[in-house]
Order: structure tokens, then C-alpha cells, then sequence
């Protein structure tokens, strides 16, 4: 891989084996007080200050960074193994650091590679983001990094920082994670550019999709308006901006249907923007996340989500790899709907596939020829996405091997009786010869 502009690049050095520890932060405006625990930044509008969105996390953003985090560990400790160069993107950066101390996403991907380099291949991190007082910020919030070459100063702008990675990192594996504010940089032609890489490399992409902010963008309609003053709110919307977000048109006849309601709404607009992008990508699934209602009385109701991480890669091992990940970390949300109450009160569009269906999914697998766990895994997962962790489905397998007799493993792979392991095949019909 060469770099030759003379725009910030990470060396791509090979990662130590060393736990990273965190360095004494000092902020571009002030510095973390480890008594207080929190960033004395000047907060306010100005070029040289910090957005008050990064006074404190929100409770939902914090979902959104353990998927990150997660994945990310996940995603390193599987592509080391591809042996080529890699490269994460983040496009819409931030200053690196809350008031209340808790770490932005260039700081948890960062503590991801340095938790996890294994020191074979070179990683490394494109940040960027257009407000001077955030890179300043993120500057120093990254200095250690910076020092040990796992990146450098942050571009001013996501395209920038996103052409530039697809231009250096031909070769490399590449991962993006955008997160801007609202929808409007969110350009389809910018995005474009990361599913039309050449297929043969690994290519993944995380994206936070704000429905609310394009509700307000495309008209600022409101969920009781007729379909009729929803058409008229659209056509005073910024609807050139909603297009080039959306790639499209499409959404216009979708939120003008007046067949849909509300949450009928935000479902069809999220799947027609996922069916655009599964144009280049194979797997493009939605993670949908909720507010919790805090409430120890109130009944859990459906509402709309905060925002959906889109997520788009080639790879079925990556989507079972995001299957658990993403539960793990709506688990709090999912189980209030049963925790403490009488009935199971899960919405139906988050209710999980009936587990038969699954399972007739597991023979079927198998149907053609006999297969491992993890096979299956890569077979089925992608047409369940976020409706069971993995751990369910090595149950229904139990099940389906020694309860139902509907899948037959090898057993001369096993070492004991009931107990299937990952190199097990399992098929649909007995093995010839066993007993
Ligand atoms: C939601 S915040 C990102 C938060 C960050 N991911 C985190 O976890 O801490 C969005 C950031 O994008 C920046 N931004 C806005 N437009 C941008 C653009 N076109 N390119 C890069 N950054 C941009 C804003 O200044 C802001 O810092």
C-alpha cells in the first residue's frame, strides 16, 4: 500500500501485543481532571469550541457504542487472519471524548485495535470530522495513538477521509463507520463510492440512519397528518436534500401511502433505503434502536427508534457475528417488553420467527449435504438476523440431533454420546453404517 498525498494517512506499523492504557487526557480547551472524571472543554458554537451535544452521552448513544466497540473487536480478531492491511474509517468523528468522560467512537476503536492486534498485519484509523474545535479536541484526546502511529491528524471532511481510504487502501480491508448528526451528510453518491469497491476485498460498512431527522427533512409531517397534507408538508420539505441522502425518489410515494401508519411508515423507508444498498452489498440489515422506557409502571408500548445502524458487508460470517453483537446490546430494550410481566408484550415486528420455522431452516441447510455447526450457522443467521443469539440456535440443534431425530451427526467426530461439537457434520438423513 503507498501513500502518496500529503494528507494526514496512518502508518499502518504493525500493532504492539501491549494493553493500551489510558493515557492522562488532555483536552484541546481544558483536561480531565481524573478527580472530577470529566473533559473541561469550552462548550458552544464557536470554531473554537465543542458542541453541547458532547456535554454528556445520551442514554441511547450508548447502544450504539457497544455495538461499535463489540464489533469492532469481533470484526479485528476475524480479518487479522486475511493478512492484509486494515483500515477504519470514521467519518463523522467528534472530539474524542463526553464532558462526563465517557469515550467517543475514535477512542473506542482505538482501545479495540489495542486490545486486539495480534502484531502481524498493519492497522490503522482514518478520523474526521469539519468542525476545527472537535479535531483540535481529538488531537490530543488521540496523542498516545497518534505517537504510536495507529493514526493521525484528523481530515476535515468524511468524503476526504473516505476517498482518501479507498484510494490508499486498494488492497486493504476496510471498514467504515458514519455517524453524522442528522441524514444530511449522508450523501448516496458519497456512500456510493464504499459499495463499489472491487468485491473482492472485504468491505464492511456501519451507518447511523436517523429516521426522525428525515422525517423532519421531508417535510416535518407529523404522525397524525393525512396522507394528503403529508404530500403538501414534502413538497415544501427539502426534498433535492432527501433525494440525494435516499438515492432516490423512492421514499415520496412511500411516506405519502395512506394505508401506512406511523411505525408501518418507518419500517418501509428503512427497508426501501436497505434494498438500495443491498444493490452492492449481499447482507444489509437494520439495527433499531429504542428508547427504554424508564418507567418502573408504565406499560412497554412500540415507538419509533432513536435511529437504525445499517449494516452492509459480504461476508455471513460478519452477519453472525453482528447477529449477537446487536442483541447483546438491545437486550435491555428487548426485555423490558418481558421482564416482570405477566404476558410476553413484544411488538410483532420485533417478535422473533416461531422457532419451527427456524429449525425447518437448520434440515434444509442440510439438505443437500451434510454440514457443521458453523455452517449452519452462516446459512441461517442471515435469514433470522437479530431474532436469535447463536447459543439458541446450538439449542434447536440439540434438538433437532438428539430430541426430533431430525438431523443425523456423524458421530464418529464426537468424543461424547449427546454432545455435538464444530466439527460435527450433521445431515438430513442417517449416516450409512451407524447404528
Ligand atoms: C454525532 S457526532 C459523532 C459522534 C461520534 N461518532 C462519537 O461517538 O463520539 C457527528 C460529528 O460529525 C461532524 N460532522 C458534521 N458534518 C461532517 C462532515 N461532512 N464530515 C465530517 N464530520 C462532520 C460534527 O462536527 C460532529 O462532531
Amino acid at each position: 500500500m503507498s501513500f502518496r498525498s500529503s494528507s494526514p494517512r496512518p502508518n499502518l506499523v504493525p500493532s504492539t501485543r501491549k494493553t493500551y492504557k489510558a493515557p492522562f487526557v488532555r483536552a484541546a480547551f481544558g483536561y480531565l481532571d481524573p478527580e472530577v472524571g470529566s473533559v473541561d472543554y469550552r462548550y458552544g458554537s464557536g470554531p473554537d469550541e465543542v458542541d453541547i451535544f458532547f456535554k454528556a452521552k445520551k442514554p441511547w448513544s450508548k447502544v450504539k457504542d457497544k455495538i461499535v466497540g463489540d464489533y469492532v473487536r469481533c470484526y479485528l480478531k476475524t480479518v487479522q487472519h486475511l493478512e492484509r492491511q486494515i483500515l477504519i474509517v470514521d467519518g463523522f468523528a467528534g472530539p474524542g471524548r463526553f464532558g462526563d468522560n465517557t469515550p467517543g467512537s475514535p477512542i473506542i476503536i482505538c482501545d479495540a485495535i489495542s486490545a486486539t492486534a495480534k502484531g502481524k498485519v498493519g492497522i490503522g484509523c482514518f478520523f474526521a470530522d469539519t468542525h476545527p474545535g472537535h479535531r483540535a479536541a481529538l488531537e490530543s484526546a488521540l496523542a498516545d495513538y497518534i505517537k504510536r502511529g495507529v493514526t493521525k491528524k484528523a481530515y476535515d471532511d468524511c468524503a476526504e477521509a473516505l476517498t482518501r481510504a479507498l484510494e490508499v487502501g486498494t488492497k486493504a480491508t476496510l471498514f467504515f463507520y458514519l455517524d453524522p448528526y442528522g441524514i444530511k451528510d449522508l450523501e448516496f453518491e458519497m456512500v456510493k463510492q464504499i459499495y463499489e469497491r472491487d468485491p473482492r476485498r472485504s468491505t464492511e460498512v456501519l451507518i447511523n440512519f436517523n429516521f426522525r431527522t428525515f422525517m423532519r427533512m421531508s417535510g416535518n409531517w407529523g404522525y397524525g397528518d393525512s396522507a394528503s397534507e403529508v404530500s403538501r408538508k414534502v413538497k415544501a420539505g427539502k426534498v433535492d436534500t432527501v433525494n440525494r441522502v435516499m438515492g432516490g425518489d423512492y421514499w415520496q410515494g412511500i411516506v405519502t401511502d395512506p394505508s401506512l401508519d406511523k411505525i408501518a411508515r418507518e419500517d418501509a423507508v428503512v427497508n426501501a433505503y436497505m434494498d438500495r444498498v443491498r444493490r452492492f452489498f449481499p447482507f444489509v440489515y437494520a439495527i433499531p434502536v429504542c428508547e427504554r422506557n424508564e418507567s418502573e409502571y408504565a406499560v412497554p408500548t412500540d415507538e419509533l427508534a432513536r435511529y437504525h445502524l445499517i449494516f452492509g458487508t459480504r461476508s455471513r460470517r460478519a452477519v453472525v457475528y453482528m447477529n449477537d453483537v446487536a442483541l447483546n446490546a438491545l437486550a435491555p430494550y428487548l426485555n423490558q417488553f418481558k421482564d416482570g410481566l405477566l404476558f410476553d408484550m413484544t411488538p410483532e415486528r420485533r417478535q422473533p420467527a416461531p422457532r419451527e420455522q427456524v429449525k425447518a431452516e437448520i434440515v434444509e441447510a442440510v439438505s443437500a449435504r451434510p454440514l457443521k455447526r458453523p455452517d449452519i450457522f452462516e446459512i441461517v443467521i442471515p435469514k433470522f438476523f437479530i431474532q436469535y443469539p447463536v447459543k439458541e440456535y446450538r439449542q434447536m440443534i440439540n434438538e433437532l440431533a438428539f430430541g426430533e431425530g431430525r438431523l443425523h451427526p456423524d458421530r464418529s467426530t464426537m468424543k461424547r454420546k449427546a454432545q455435538l461439537n464444530d466439527d460435527t457434520p450433521l445431515s438430513a438423513n442417517p449416516w450409512s453404517g451407524a447404528a
